[in-house]
């Protein structure tokens, strides 16, 4: 088994990226050192600057993820900001804001970077494509998994055990991606 550190305080990401990765031959370790996410319009922009502070404290490979919910009817909205919107105004403030919206579509996306010394930074992106809820359903996962139904699903997230979002969300085709460019490097 390789060790993979991922640097996250969120519970709920390391998990995922265990389950996902497990199969692969890669056990992942969480390491919740911190790091500042600065206020950009991309979440590219926010991995590439935290990835850069890292490295200043950690001299081993890592590995972070920033990821977002971008609805449509909103223009993006909450997008790079999904973290301060959810502790925030929160899920029924997010339904509040869609109440007499017809176009519920949105897009979970996810940036993961793995970083090794002497290397190149690897660079990854997931998409989950989906509508928002009418309401909150399900008590599994975290963040906004209760009120996002992937694509040609009837469930949300939240209604789903980890195994079943693995099949399809935006972390788990990042992981996919990351776990392809990573066996070609080695
Ligand atoms: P960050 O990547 O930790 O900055 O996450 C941004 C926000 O999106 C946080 O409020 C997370 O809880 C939320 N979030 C990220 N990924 C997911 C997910 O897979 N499901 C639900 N919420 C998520």
């Amino acid at each position: 088994m390789t060790q993979l550190y991922f640097i996250t305080g969120n519970k709920g990401k390391f998990h995922e990226a265990a389950e996902k990765l497990r199969p692969y031959g890669y056990t992942v370790v969480q390491n919740d050192i911190g790091y500042p996410e600065i206020q950009a319009e991309s979440l590219t922009d926010v991995v590439t600057w935290a990835v850069s502070d890292i490295q200043k404290r950690v001299n081993h490979a890592f590995m972070i993820e920033d990821a977002g919910l971008f609805i449509e009817p909103l223009k993006g909205f909450p997008g790079v900001y999904s973290k301060y919107v959810f502790f925030t105004i929160g899920l029924s403030g997010i339904l509040r804001l869609l109440r007499s919206e017809e176009n519920r579509k949105a897009v979970f996306r996810s940036v993961y970077a793995y970083s090794k010394p002497g290397r190149k930074t690897l660079v990854v992106t997931g998409e989950c494509i989906g509508t928002i809820a009418k309401q909150q359903r399900g008590g599994h996962g975290f963040g906004y998994d209760p009120i996002f139904i992937p694509r040609n699903e009837e469930k949300t997230f939240g209604e789903m055990s980890m195994e079943e979002k693995n099949q399809f969300s935006h972390r788990a085709k990042a992981l996919e991606k990351l776990i392809a460019a990573l066996n070609k490097n080695k």
